[in-house]
């Protein structure tokens, strides 16, 4: 049975062939949703809104494991965005945005892909909300 590593992974393998313009799309979407969101975004430069997502994708992979531990840069990178004092709702929109995105560029996605993406994230997610 394919694990639902192997379907986040083949995903994001997809994706990543769109190159920027999937990130383009995150972004415009991202910024759209929440004109707070677009202030807070607003100074940060492309190249380090593209690393941002890029890095997130592949931290969503690792959290297609229930049990998987929080490495030392992903701890880091909350202790950052804790400082920021975000709201519970920009992770949700996050997420649900970046779904979206993911739709939008995966030839193959499907329902059963979709929960796959949707669990990994809310694991992610749910780290940064818990640190508020
Ligand atoms: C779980 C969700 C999120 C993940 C995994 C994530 C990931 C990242 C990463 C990897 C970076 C660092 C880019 C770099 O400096 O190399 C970053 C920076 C940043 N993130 Fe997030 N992010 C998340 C949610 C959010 C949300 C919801 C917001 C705001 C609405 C946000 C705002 C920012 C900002 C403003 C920076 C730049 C900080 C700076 O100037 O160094 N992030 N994020």
């Amino acid at each position: 049975m394919t694990t639902n590593r192997e379907l986040v992974f083949d995903s994001y393998k997809r994706i990543n062939e769109a190159g920027s313009a999937f990130y383009d799309h995150f972004h415009e979407n991202f910024v759209n949703a929440d004109e707070k969101i677009a202030k807070i975004m607003e100074n940060v430069d492309v190249g380090k809104q593209q690393q941002l997502l890029s890095q997130s994708l592949t931290h969503a992979v690792l959290f297609t494991q229930p049990d998987a531990k929080i490495p030392e840069h992903l701890q880091k990178l909350v202790n950052r965005h804790e400082k920021m004092n975000l709201d519970e709702s920009y992770y949700q929109t996050w997420r649900l945005t970046l779904l979206c995105s993911i739709e939008a560029f995966d030839p193959d996605f499907n329902e059963v892909l979709k929960q796959a993406w949707n669990e990994a994230l809310l694991r992610l997610t749910d780290i940064f909300i818990k640190s508020e």
